[in-house]
């Protein structure tokens, strides 16, 4: 099993470029699934959950063909297979995503219920009940949900809870159905918005993708496209977070300034220094780092997956700040490590208290999810010694060559075998 060994304190500066973003190549591989024809992504990251939605796909029939950095992907149409089985759908819950088109395209699907992971009991409730708003009869039996519809039939839904792969799900299953649907308080992610950009070039008919109302006329049928996916706004907040606390100074080609603003505003209030252009930022870590609470929320508010490495840089502030989660029920598995390594955190059910600044010291710590992973590697980097970050496996499901893009930055990271 891989590790992560991080030798500390030190100084992030260069230039880092981020990976298409892993949570838009996830629903744009599952919409693949839609097209009477092939669908061409290019941008994909190379890492391991995308793997495993090849993997899914093959194994529902789709035939993937890598033409250098673009993927090919041609649904075998109605010979497809509908099953997503346990063993591929447990590793990574995101597999969820072909249950809409597989009703959409084939009018039947049976997936395996995505379990709970370490972040929460991640329901799907939505989007069942959206499913079944579209005309979809939805049973559940055995761990596996089972749903058949002749055709979906556009109707009008409105989302109890804002749900990024709901939404995912509920577009693409709309835009095959008979007439039109009126999906509302959807997710506004930009991750949203790029499904939209992939489906209205097979033919889909969508508006509204970025808003809580998305209105989808439905078409016959959906072809061929080529697109490419956008960059990873979370793999590179990441990266601007690791300048911030190592008191660097690092510039993030082909972001996107408007996909992070929550997380620049907080970066500029605790007195880093942010340059913000058409597809890059600069962050230039401030001389001492002021103490700044946030609450994370759907977007455009701060987003849960940088609430880890957000916690990281509030150890080095100087003052108390506090992060409230309310998103996930149990996004904390990081400060048990975080304070291992000496930082002083107290939580309270959704609210953590960050006293700082505490002098990071290395220590042998264990990952536990895919963000609370980049949070201890950020606390590796700015602690004094030689810090051991175990079961790095989390890591390697969403964040690209995360060692290489470190080093190449002047840190001083090592993986190994454990
Ligand atoms: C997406 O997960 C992302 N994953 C997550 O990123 C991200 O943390 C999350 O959105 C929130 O931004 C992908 O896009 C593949 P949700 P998703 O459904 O869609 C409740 C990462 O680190 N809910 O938006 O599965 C749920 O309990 C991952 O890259 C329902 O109640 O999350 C939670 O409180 C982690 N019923 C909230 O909504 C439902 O049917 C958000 O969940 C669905 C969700």
């Amino acid at each position: 099993m891989d590790r992560f060994e991080i030798t500390g304190p030190t100084r992030l500066e260069g230039t880092v470029t981020a990976a298409g973003a892993k949570n838009a190549a996830l629903p744009a591989l599952a919409a693949s699934l839609l097209a009477d024809g092939t669908v061409t992504l290019s941008g994909l990251p190379v890492v391991q959950d995308i793997r495993t939605m090849s993997r899914l796909l093959e194994h529902l029939g789709t035939e993937t063909r890598w033409d250098g950095e673009r993927l090919a992907l041609t649904p075998s149409g109605t010979a497809v297979k509908d099953d997503a089985d346990y063993d591929l759908v447990k590793t990574m819950r995101a597999s969820i995503l072909v249950l809409g088109p597989l009703i959409a395209r084939l009018g039947h699907a049976k997936v395996s219920l995505p379990g709970g992971c370490a972040i929460g009991v991640r329901p799907i409730d939505q989007h069942l009940a959206g499913l079944e708003a579209l005309g979809a009869e939805v049973t559940l039996e055995h761990g596996y949900v089972s749903a058949r519809a002749d055709r979906l039939v556009g109707n009008r839904f409105r989302f109890a809870a804002r749900t990024v792969t709901g939404t995912e799900n509920l577009l693409m299953a709309a835009c095959l159905a008979r007439g039109t649907t009126v999906l509302e308080n959807c997710a506004c992610e930009p991750e949203v918005v790029d499904l939209s950009r992939l489906l209205t070039s097979m033919g889909a008919q969508v508006h509204g993708a970025g808003t809580e109302r998305i209105e989808i006329q439905g078409v016959d049928r959906l072809g061929s496209a080529e697109h490419r996916v956008i960059s990873d706004r979370i793999e590179g907040g990441t990266y601007l977070i690791a300048a911030a606390i190592s008191g660097g100074d690092v510039r993030l080609a082909g972001a996107l300034p408007d996909d992070l603003r929550s997380l620049l505003d907080v970066l500029e209030e605790v007195g880093c220094r942010v340059e913000a252009e058409c597809s890059s930022i600069r962050i230039a870590g401030g001389d001492g780092l002021r103490p700044c609470s946030i609450e994370t929320a759907p977007h455009p508010g701060f987003p849960t997956d940088l609430q880890a490495q957000y916690m990281a840089l509030m150890t080095q502030a100087e003052g108390r700040s506090t992060v409230h989660e309310t998103i996930f029920e149990n996004r904390f598995q990081h400060v048990p490590e975080l304070n291992r390594m000496g930082a002083a955190i107290q939580v309270d059910g959704g609210h953590a208290w960050i006293e700082g600044p505490t002098p990071l010291s290395a220590a042998n710590v264990m990952a536990t999810d895919l963000r609370a992973s980049a949070s201890l590697v950020l606390a590796g980097l700015v602690a004094d010694g030689t810090t051991i970050v175990d079961r790095i496996y989390h890591l390697d499901r969403g964040y690209e060559r995360m060692e290489e893009k470190l080093k190449a930055l002047g840190a001083d990271v090592v993986r190994a075998q454990a």
